[in-house]
């Protein structure tokens, strides 16, 4: 089954052609140079950038894979959750090829596609599997039962580890992507130097909290500045990288011991982390667990991973029609 797929659900548009999990082609157009004068993403220049690039970027995957448009046997678009412009833009051009092709149109879940990267790096890995998802907008810790049954056991009360990294790295003066930046300068961390703290949280012991953490970086740095003082930046990249490290190792160990998995998945941008992906392979080695990461390439925004997700929705028969909407906020677990 040749999927075409579909990806604009923040800074990236990307194209995709598919075949069950095997990728035929994968195009992105990142626009991560545009937004770094504004260090963070500009919804409204995402948005603008994606209808001026989808065509282009879709004809260019159907090119590099070598088909045609009638070899297609669906659609599959990133439709929740993300920026609503920016999503809206490749749900309406999936709906118009959809139609225009009288072809199936599949919506995907942006985390779920996440996760599914996994599949196309590692073709013998199958639910169920314990998942954590770490990217610029979210943080979960979710049991996948199944390609489309999934269960959330923890996720980020406020800010998602990326944000952290992200925010952190931009008052240090990095570029944005401030975590890919932050990751490459670290050096080695002195938690007695900069001491900070590990955020504490009532109730659920698998949720996150990183807004604390973020917000004890950026006052260290102020305070720092105040006082004439230099910040070794490498070091404290270096320190906070392992604490939010700490942080995500430590509770997934947790969930995965109490809820008997033995196999643990890392997915989502920060899954790129040179840190968090060493240091979970080692663990896992460890304690006897089986470890699975996305090859680098496929760890970022990318259509190649929403079109293995589309491919296991459509056997599950969660296809859409022309009403499908985009939806800024989803639960993985919803859709
Ligand atoms: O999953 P993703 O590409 O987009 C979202 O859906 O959010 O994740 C982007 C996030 C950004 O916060 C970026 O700084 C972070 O992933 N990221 C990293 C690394 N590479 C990307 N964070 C830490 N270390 C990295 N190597």
């Amino acid at each position: 089954m040749l999927i075409l797929s579909i990806e604009s659900s923040c800074d990236e548009t990307s194209a995709a052609v598919t075949r069950e999990r095997d990728v035929l082609s994968n195009i992105i157009s990142t626009q991560i140079d545009e937004h770094r004068i504004y260090g963070g993403v500009v919804p409204e220049i995402a948005s603008r950038r994606h209808c001026e690039n989808i065509a282009a970027v879709v004809n260019e995957a159907i090119d590099r894979a070598g088909v045609t448009f009638s070899d297609i046997d669906a659609v599959a678009v990133t439709a929740f959750p993300g920026l609503i412009g920016a999503l809206l833009t490749g749900v309406n051009f999936a709906k118009g090829l959809s139609l225009s092709l009288n072809k199936p149109l599949i919506a995907v879940h942006h985390l779920r596609s996440h996760i599914a990267a996994n599949y196309i790096s590692n073709p013998d890995l199958k639910p169920p599997f314990l998942c954590l998802t770490v990217s610029g907008g979210n943080t979960v810790l979710c049991e996948v039962k199944d390609y489309t049954d999934f269960s959330i056991i923890g996720r980020t009360l406020d800010d998602a580890a990326g944000e952290c990294f992200d925010k952190t790295a931009r008052a240090m003066g990095l570029d944005y992507p401030g975590g890919v930046n932050l990751d490459k300068i670290a050096t080695v961390a002195d938690p007695e130097r900069y001491p900070l703290p590990t955020p504490k949280i009532n109730g659920d012991p698998y949720d996150f909290s990183f807004s604390g953490l973020k917000t004890a970086v950026i006052n260290l740095i102020h305070n720092q500045k105040q006082k004439g003082n230099e910040i070794d930046v490498p070091v404290l990249c270096a320190t906070l990288r392992k604490k939010v490290c700490d942080i995500l190792i430590e509770k997934t160990f947790l969930a995965a011991k109490e809820n008997n998995y033995k196999k643990i998945v890392l997915a989502g941008g920060v899954s790129a982390n040179s840190e968090l992906r060493s240091r979970f392979e080692s663990e896992c080695k460890k304690r006897g667990y089986e470890f699975y990461t996305p090859l680098l390439k496929y760890c970022g925004d990318n259509a190649a991973m929403v079109g293995i997700q589309a491919y296991y929705e459509y056997k599950a028969g969660n296809t859409a029609d022309v009403s499908l909407n985009a939806t800024a906020t989803m639960p993985i677990d919803l859709r």
